[in-house]
């Protein structure tokens, strides 16, 4: 409790169930859930119903994207002692909240949602792997990401910036609920804007899956330097005692700069420049760095891996501490509403 009172507030955020995660999501994502359970009180949870959203006629492998993104989390570092981690679908609160603010939001809020105009073209250009289609239940994308947010009643809702016109909408649904019901109720809860650097693929494209051209988290030490060493370099570089252009070293320079350090940086720099590091042995050199930061992470992902029922603890717990959390606001919500309660 005295623990609790230190804290700068409360956050909540969600990651939906797309598969094992990659460096990208390491780099930017993961290790900001890890800094921010010492600050803040979390919740964290795996949006499984928003993967519904686009994909609801493939979920064979829903069960395990879910595990994976469990995974993933506590390998890096989120710890069950001091961050809440849950599974969306396992608090029928939100469920509920859902169904309240579903009524009171506005058809054209949600039509004019931007990051839903993204997803719209790309389930219809087929870049998605479900069938091109636009349910009901999709255009509440923003609507239940409002009820996520709302069970808590968050001060801050940790977002990279695509998600930020999501939020807004929340704020918008959470000020109109005050209003009607009137209410103070729900706090406007703020995104916490994760500044996210882009780690590109090994070809230099946008990191992601479906290009295949990830290194995961879970990939092993001698799949990651097959990988790091496809990563592009200077492209115009023909020999290894060339000059080389560590500025135009499309991927393998930008990999330094995410996890060398600042002198270690330097001396790639200085000596790509002046012709003495050839590209392979430079990403010989980088594919170990890498696989040293990730090896005490990787042996935790295989302690988890090998001891599901610990897992399966740690996310009952997770589900009950939000159950418990979101119940107390759900109260609140229904007298609000009027509901036979
Ligand atoms: N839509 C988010 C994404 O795709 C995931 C998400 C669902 C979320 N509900 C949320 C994030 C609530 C923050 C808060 O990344
Ligand atoms: Fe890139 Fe290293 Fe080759 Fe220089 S030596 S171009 S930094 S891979």
């Amino acid at each position: 409790m005295a623990e609790q009172q230190q804290k700068k507030g409360r956050i909540v955020t969600g990651m939906r169930p797309t598969g094992k995660l990659h460096l990208g999501h390491y780099l930017g994502v993961l290790k900001n859930m890890v800094k921010l359970q010492d600050e803040y009180e979390c919740f964290f949870f795996v949006a499984d119903w928003h993967a519904l959203t686009t994909k609801y006629n493939c979920t064979e492998n829903l069960i395990e994207d879910t595990k994976n993104v469990v995974l993933d989390w506590l390998a890096a570092g989120v710890d069950p002692d001091k961050a809440n981690i849950y599974v969306q679908s396992h608090l029928p609160q939100t469920a509920e909240l859902h169904i309240y603010l579903s009524m009171i939001t506005p058809q054209n809020w949600v039509e004019r949602d931007p990051t839903l105009k993204d997803l719209v073209k790309m389930i219809r250009n087929g870049e998605n792997d479900s069938k091109p289609d636009v349910s009901y239940g999709f255009l509440g994308y923003p609507v239940l990401m409002s009820a996520d947010i709302l069970s808590f009643n968050v001060d801050y809702v940790p977002v990279g910036i695509d998600q930020v016109a999501h939020i807004e909408i929340t704020r918008d649904i959470a000020r109109r609920f005050n209003n009607i019901y009137k209410t103070e109720l729900f706090k406007e809860a703020k995104p916490l804007l994760t500044n996210i650097p882009m780690l590109k693929g090994v070809d230099g494209q946008k990191m992601g899956k479906s290009f295949h051209n990830d290194i995961k988290i879970s990939d092993d030490e001698e799949t990651t330097q097959k990988k790091v060493m496809k990563a592009i370099t200077d492209r115009s570089r023909a020999r290894k005692d060339d000059p080389g252009h560590p500025d135009k070293c499309e991927v393998a320079f930008e990999y330094w700069k995410a996890f060398a350090s600042d002198e270690k940086i330097a001396q790639v720099q200085k000596e790509c420049i002046a012709g003495q590091r050839g590209c392979a042995d430079c990403k010989r050199e980088l594919a170990a760095l890498i696989n040293e930061e990730l090896r005490p992470i990787r042996e935790r992902r295989k302690y988890y891996e090998e001891h599901p029922a610990v897992v399966e603890e740690i996310i009952k717990k997770g589900d009950a501490k939000a159950q418990e959390a979101a119940e107390v606001v759900l109260k609140e919500i229904r007298k609000a509403v009027g509901m036979y309660h």
